[in-house]
């Protein structure tokens, strides 16, 4: 098998994942796609990258294969109450001036790239601990992701500790039940949402509007500059006029023409689409 790519193999397969979901693998990630997808050349008994290629274009099971590159080549990482300091601006500067509009109808977020589904659920836990409930707040919020995998974790609900180290012991035993050693959350904390498997990448994807606010972290900084700009348009139809779009720490749409404008919330940078 072909240790590491040719240069013409490596193309042809880079610009095919670039293509399919945004991803850009290059320069220095070039030898983490590879090495991230020689153990599925190995389990196909494919001799090279460029047949894997093939597989991918032409073989009947094609489609499916496309699912579990995507198990394969996503980077998953996430926690509970990562970047916690955006739940709280979105309960104390985008949620209020909403609530008497909430009242007719539910308040609708997204999670895109929502991996296993700790982001969707500590937006659940933000909205229970902010008392807004008391005032007739009620939510519906979005998971979507390309890999199937992680919905299947995100959906079963149950974490390793490593998904909890931003929580403190009472955070644990509030919002979790111990379970052979891993952590199953607690079903009040489920409440409102609902995952999907969904490529970002896919203009032909699911058609989704009347968002308040999208939370799209850690994602946007693998995609392509024309993929990232192509997610970045398909959010501004997604969201309500005047709709929030929170981004992860390394993400920016400064210097982007777009139909976001920045916004300070507290110290913290947000983006609003324009009304
Ligand atoms: C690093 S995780 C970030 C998870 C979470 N948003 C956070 O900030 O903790 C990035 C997620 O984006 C997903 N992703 C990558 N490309 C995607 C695409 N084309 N469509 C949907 N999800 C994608 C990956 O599968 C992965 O689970």
């Amino acid at each position: 098998m072909t240790a590491v790519p040719e240069d013409v193999e490596w193309k042809l397969l880079a610009d095919l994942v670039r293509d399919r979901m945004g991803l850009q693998f290059d320069g220095g990630r070039r030898e983490l796609l590879a090495s991230k997808l020689r153990p599925r050349l190995r389990d196909l008994h494919l001799r090279s990258f460029t047949e894997y290629y093939h597989y991918l274009r032409f073989h009947p099971s094609s489609a499916s294969e496309f699912r579990n590159l995507a198990t394969h080549v996503t980077n998953n990482e996430t926690y509970f109450f990562r970047e916690a300091h955006q739940f709280d601006l979105l309960v104390r500067n985008v949620i209020p001036p909403l609530m008497p509009s909430l009242r007719a109808r539910p308040l609708r977020l997204l999670s895109a790239g929502c991996s296993s589904g700790e982001e969707a659920y500590s937006l659940v836990i933000a909205l229970q601990n902010s008392g807004l409930e008391l005032g007739g707040l009620r939510w519906t919020i979005d998971g979507c992701d390309v890999s199937a995998d992680r919905i299947a974790r995100a959906r079963a609900g149950v974490y390793d500790e490593i998904a909890l180290r931003a929580c403190d012991a009472g955070a644990r035993a509030r919002y979790f039940t111990p379970r052979d050693g891993r952590f199953q959350l607690k079903d009040r904390h489920r409440k409102g949402v609902t995952f999907q498997e969904a490529n970002l990448a896919d203009s032909a994807g699911a058609v989704r509007e009347g968002y308040h606010a999208i939370f799209c972290r850690n994602l946007l900084i693998y995609f392509s500059p024309d993929a990232f700009d192509q997610l970045i348009a398909r959010f501004a139809r997604w969201l309500e006029p005047g709709g929030y779009l929170f981004l992860g720490h390394s993400e920016s749409l400064i210097d982007r023409g777009s139909a976001f404008l920045p916004v300070c919330l507290g110290q913290h940078v947000v983006y609003r689409k324009l009304a």
